[in-house]
């Protein structure tokens, strides 16, 4: 038991250091998105590309709603098409839907955009959409 001790310590200190962002992907999104972002082809899409998304004209809205409000209807990932449905995730707080990006975007897509802040959240909050009209405001990314 005592050679146990430091790698009990140790795991402890793993959880504890997981950012607000990690914890939440872990709990939302991994079941489908698979923990490195990589998705399921055909499936779920992966994460990874991102950043084009975030880059691209009314990406950074796009993204909000999509954890928001959810998403429906054909869509090419990275020469992949999907034709499934997320779910949409409207119980999160603005500031968790602001951190749980910003860690998909930091670490799965190694984007350097400027994070997405709460204000931003609660401006597409007040702008309910479908899922299909989420996929309407998607930018042009394939
Ligand atoms: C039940 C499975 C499921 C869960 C849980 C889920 N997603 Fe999705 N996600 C999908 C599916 C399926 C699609 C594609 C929908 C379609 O085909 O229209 C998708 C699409 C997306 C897209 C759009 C990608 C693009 O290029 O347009 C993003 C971003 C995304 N998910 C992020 C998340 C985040 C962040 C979470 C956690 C809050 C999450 N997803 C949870 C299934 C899921």
């Amino acid at each position: 038991m005592r050679r146990l001790l430091p790698f009990i310590f140790l795991a402890g200190l793993f959880a504890l250091g997981q950012s607000p962002g990690a914890k939440l992907y872990s709990a939302n999104c991994q079941s489908c998105h698979q923990a490195t972002g990589q998705g399921i082809p055909g499936a779920f899409p992966p994460l990874t590309h991102l950043d084009k998304v975030v880059q691209a004209k009314g990406g950074r809205e796009y993204l909000i709603r999509v954890v928001l409000y959810g998403l429906q209807g054909p869509l090419t990932v990275e020469g992949k098409t999907y034709n499934g449905v997320m779910p949409p995730f409207r119980q999160l707080k603005d500031e968790e839907v602001a951190n749980l990006l910003n860690h998909v975007l930091a670490t799965f897509a190694k984007s350097k955009a400027k994070p997405i802040t709460a204000q931003e959240v609660k401006a597409q909050r007040a702008k309910p959409l479908s899922p299909q009209e989420v996929l309407k405001s998607r930018p042009p990314v394939k």
